[in-house]
C-alpha cells in the first residue's frame, strides 16, 4: 500500500509541497550560472528542493550534476566522487560515460560495472590519485566539459560541510574556490545540514568560501501550504481532519518539514474516521517515543553543567545566562563557564543562536527534553 506520508528521505512528486518561490529562485540561479549556498537546519528539505530544481531546469541549456559528499573522508575521495558524478551525469547512456572518460580523464584505466538492470546506475571506480591527477585538473573538469558540451553545468554538492572535516581542509577549500570562481561555464550549488559548520565555511571573512555565492536560508514551509497537502492525504483515506488540528501538527514541531510529515503520519495511524484532540495527543506521544533513543544518544557524555543549561532553556530562558540569578538558579558555574557550555552544545548541534536568543535546534528534542528532564 502506498504510504501517505514520507519522512527522513528526500521527497518528490506528490510528496513534495509548496516551495514555489524557492524553486523559482534556485532555477533562475542555475540557469543564470549564479553560485548559491543553501543553508537550513536539518531535515528542512534542502535535498528535496535541489532535486526538484534539477527536474525543472531547462535541460537544453543546463546540465545539473548532483554529488553527496557525506561519505568523503579526504580530498581524493572527494575528487573521485566528483569526477565520477560528472562522467556519469553528463552522459545519457553507459557508452557515453566511457566516451567521457576517454576524452576528459585520459590517464586513467577505470573499473566500470554495468548492471543488467538498465535503470540502475553504472558503478564507476576511477582510481584518481595524486600520482595521476592534480587537484587542479579535477576541479577544472566541469568547465572543460561544459565548454565541450555547449551547455552550462551546475554542480550541486550536498553535505558540503564534510569538506570542512578533511585534513588540511583550508588548503583544499582555497584550491576549490580559486579554480571555481574563475569558471564561466560551470557554477555551483553548495549545501548541507550542519548549520554552524556551514556558517563557518561561508560567513567567516577569513575563510576561502566567504562571499562565494548567494546565501539562501531555507525557511520552514508555512502552515497555509501544509494545510491542503495534509488535508488531501487524509481525504484520500476517507478521514476528516479539522483545520485546527493541522495547525497544531505544524506548530507542535515548529513546521520542521520532516517532523510535520512524521507527526501527520502518526495522527493518521491513530485516527478512526475522524481526528480528535486525543488522536493528536497519542500521535505526539508516539513521536517522542520514536525519537527517544536518538535523543538519549545526543545527551551521552554531557556534563552536569551542560544538562543544567538545557534545563534553563527548557524553562524558557533564552538570554542573560551570565546573570547572577540564572547562574545560581541553574547551577551553571561562572560566567565564563557559560560560554564554554554554549560552545560545546553548539558543536553538538543541540542549540543555536537566533536573533531572539539561544534556542534548541530541534523542536521535538525540546519537547522530549522538557518532558523527561524538567517535570
Ligand atoms: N517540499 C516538501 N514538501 C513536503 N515534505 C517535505 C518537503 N521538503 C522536505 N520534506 C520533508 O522533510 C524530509 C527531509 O527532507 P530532505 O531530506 O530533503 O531534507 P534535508 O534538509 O536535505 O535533510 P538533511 O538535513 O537530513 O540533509 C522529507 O522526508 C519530507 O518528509
Ligand atoms: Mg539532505
Amino acid at each position: 500500500m502506498k504510504k501517505s506520508f514520507i519522512y527522513g528521505v528526500a521527497v518528490e512528486g506528490d510528496n513534495f509541497t509548496d516551495r514555489e518561490k524557492e524553486t523559482k529562485r534556485l532555477k533562475q540561479d542555475f540557469e543564470n550560472g549564479q553560485n548559491v549556498v543553501l543553508i537550513s537546519p536539518r531535515r528542512m528539505g534542502k535535498t528535496s528542493l535541489v532535486r526538484k530544481v534539477q527536474s525543472v531546469v531547462d535541460k537544453k541549456k543546463v546540465c545539473v550534476v548532483y554529488i553527496d559528499a557525506y561519505d568523503c573522508r579526504n580530498e581524493y575521495e572527494f575528487y573521485n566522487k566528483f569526477a565520477a558524478a560528472l562522467m556519469k551525469q553528463t552522459a545519457g547512456k553507459a557508452e557515453a560515460v566511457m566516451k567521457n572518460i576517454k576524452e576528459f580523464l585520459v590517464r586513467l584505466s577505470p573499473k566500470v560495472g554495468f548492471s543488467p538492470d538498465p535503470n540502475s546506475e553504472v558503478s564507476l571506480s576511477l582510481g584518481i590519485t595524486p600520482k595521476n591527477y592534480s587537484p587542479e585538473e579535477i576541479l577544472q573538469l566541469p568547465e572543460r566539459m561544459a565548454e565541450k558540451m555547449g551547455r552550462h553545468i551546475v554542480v550541486c554538492i550536498d553535505e558540503f560541510q564534510q569538506i570542512g572535516e578533511f585534513q588540511d581542509s583550508l588548503s583544499v577549500q582555497k584550491k576549490m574556490r580559486g579554480i571555481w570562481q574563475l569558471q564561466n561555464n560551470a557554477s555551483y550549488c553548495l549545501f548541507g545540514s550542519k548549520k554552524h559548520l556551514l556558517s563557518t565555511l561561508f560567513q567567516n571573512k577569513r575563510m576561502p568560501f566567504y562571499q562565494f555565492g548567494d546565501i539562501l536560508f531555507l525557511q520552514p514551509i508555512p502552515t497555509d501550504d501544509w494545510k491542503p497537502f495534509i488535508r488531501h492525504k487524509f481525504e484520500e483515506k476517507g478521514i476528516d481532519i479539522p483545520d485546527e488540528l493541522i495547525e497544531r501538527i505544524c506548530s507542535t514541531v515548529q513546521n520542521q518539514s520532516s517532523y510535520v510529515q512524521q507527526l501527520a503520519s502518526n495522527v493518521m495511524l491513530n485516527a478512526g474516521n475522524v481526528v480528535s484532540e486525543q488522536t493528536l495527543e497519542a500521535a505526539i506521544e508516539d513521536l517522542l517515543n520514536q525519537n527517544s533513543l536518538l535523543f538519549l544518544q545526543q545527551l551521552e557524555g554531557l556534563t552536569a553543567y551542560q544538562m543544567n543549561f538545557l534545563k534553563a532553556l527548557a524553562h524558557g530562558i533564552h538570554s542573560n545566562f551570565g546573570s547572577k540569578e540564572v547562574l545560581e538558579n541553574y547551577d551553571l558555574g561562572s560566567k565564563s563557564n557559560v560560554s564554554r557550555i554554549k560552545s560545546v552544545l553548539k558543536q553538538k548541534e543541540l542549540i543555536e543562536e537566533l536573533p531572539n536568543g539561544t534556542m534548541f535546534t530541534d523542536p521535538v528534542f525540546e519537547l522530549w527534553f522538557s518532558k523527561e528532564w524538567c517535570e
